[in-house]
C-alpha cells in the first residue's frame, strides 16, 4: 500500500514472521509484503500438540509463500518450531545473508486448549507456556541481533484479550498470555536504546483456522462448568470476532513510521471486549 507520495510503507525492509503457514500469520506476511517487505517466516506446518482444532500442512506453507510472491515480494518460508532456539537462529542468518537484514518481526505462532482448571493437564500447561511463551523469547532473541546491526526496527508480540482481562477455562492460555504482556515491556525497555520499538497485539475473537474442527463444541462445553464467565469475551461491537485482515491492519500500523515514537504498548483489537 502506498502512502501519498506513492511510497511503499516497508519497500526495502524485511519483516520475520512465526506462525506463518495460515491463519492471521498469513494475513500479516501478506499485509506486510503490499506495504513492500520481504518476508522471512517459520510454522510448525504439521500436528499441534493437543489441539482440538485442524493442523497446518506444508501445503499451507507453500500457499502463503505464493501470496507474498504474488504481492511482488520474496519469501523465505521454513517448517520449523519456535521451541528450537537454533532452528530460529539458523533461519534469521539465513535471511540476513539472502536478503541483506531483518527490520521486522512478528512473534504470532501460538496455540490454545480449552481445558477447566482440573481437566487440564501437566502436558497442557507445558505447551502452552513451551509455544506460547518459550517460543516468543526464543523469536526475540534469535531475530533482535540482526534488528541492532541494522540499527534499529519493530517487534510486535501477539498477545491476547487474555493477556489484559482472562479467558474463561483456558489458566494455561491466560498464563502464556499475561506473560507477553510483561515481556512487551522488558524487551522494550532494553532494546529502545537500539532504536527498537516492542509492543504487543492484543486480539479478542479472530475467525481463523483456530476455530475449526472441534474447537467451538469444546468451548461450549467448558462453558457449561461455570456459564457465569461464558460471556467474558463478548465485545461492544456488533461483530463478535475479527478477520485476521483487522489484525494485520493493526500489525502493519505498529511497524510502521506512524508509529515511530509508540513503544512498550499492548494494543487491543478486540472490539471493546477487554473491558465487558
Ligand atoms: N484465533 C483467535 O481467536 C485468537 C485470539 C487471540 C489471540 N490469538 C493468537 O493469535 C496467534 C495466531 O493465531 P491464529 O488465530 O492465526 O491461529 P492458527 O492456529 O490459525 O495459527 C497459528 C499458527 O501458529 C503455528 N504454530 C503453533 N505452534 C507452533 C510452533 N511450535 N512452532 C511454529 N509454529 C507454530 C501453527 O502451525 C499455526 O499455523 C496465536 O498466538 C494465538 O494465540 C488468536
Amino acid at each position: 500500500m502506498a502512502d501519498v507520495e506513492g511510497n511503499a510503507k516497508l519497500e526495502g525492509k524485511v519483516a520475520f514472521i512465526t506462525g506463518v503457514a495460515r491463519g492471521q500469520g498469513r494475513a500479516h506476511a501478506v499485509r506486510l509484503a503490499r506495504e513492500g517487505a520481504d518476508i522471512v517466516g517459520v510454522d510448525l506446518a504439521g500436528p499441534l500438540p493437543g489441539v482440538p482444532y485442524e493442523s497446518p500442512t506444508p501445503e499451507d506453507l507453500r500457499e502463503t509463500a505464493a501470496l507474498v510472491e504474488a504481492e511482488g515480494k520474496r519469501a523465505l518460508l521454513r517448517q520449523g518450531d519456535v521451541r528450537d532456539l537454533d532452528g530460529l537462529k539458523a533461519l534469521a542468518s539465513e535471511a540476513v545473508s539472502q536478503f541483506g537484514g531483518l527490520d521486522v518481526v512478528v512473534a504470532n505462532a501460538g496455540i490454545c486448549i480449552p481445558a477447566t482448571w482440573d481437566e487440564s493437564t501437566p502436558e497442557i500447561f507445558r505447551d502452552h507456556i513451551d509455544i506460547n511463551v518459550t517460543g516468543v523469547w526464543n523469536t526475540v532473541m534469535a531475530t533482535a541481533p540482526h534488528l541492532v546491526t541494522r540499527g534499529g526496527g519493530s517487534i510486535v508480540l501477539i498477545s491476547s484479550y487474555a493477556g489484559k482481562k482472562m479467558q474463561p477455562f483456558m489458566v494455561h492460555y491466560t498464563t502464556s498470555k499475561h506473560a507477553i504482556t510483561g515481556m512487551t515491556r522488558a524487551f522494550a525497555a532494553e532494546l529502545g536504546a537500539h532504536d527498537i520499538r516492542v509492543n504487543s497485539v492484543h486480539p479478542g475473537a479472530v475467525d481463523s483456522p483456530m476455530g475449526s474442527g472441534d474447537m467451538r463444541t469444546r468451548i461450549e462445553q467448558t462453558n457449561g462448568a461455570n456459564p457465569r464467565l461464558a460471556p467474558m469475551g463478548t465485545p461492544f461491537l456488533n461483530e463478535y470476532s475479527a478477520s485476521t485482515d483487522q489484525i494485520a491492519d493493526a500489525v502493519a500500523f505498529l511497524v510502521s513510521d506512524q508509529a515511530s515514537f509508540i513503544t512498550a504498548e499492548h494494543l487491543s483489537v478486540d472490539g471493546g471486549a477487554q473491558y465487558f
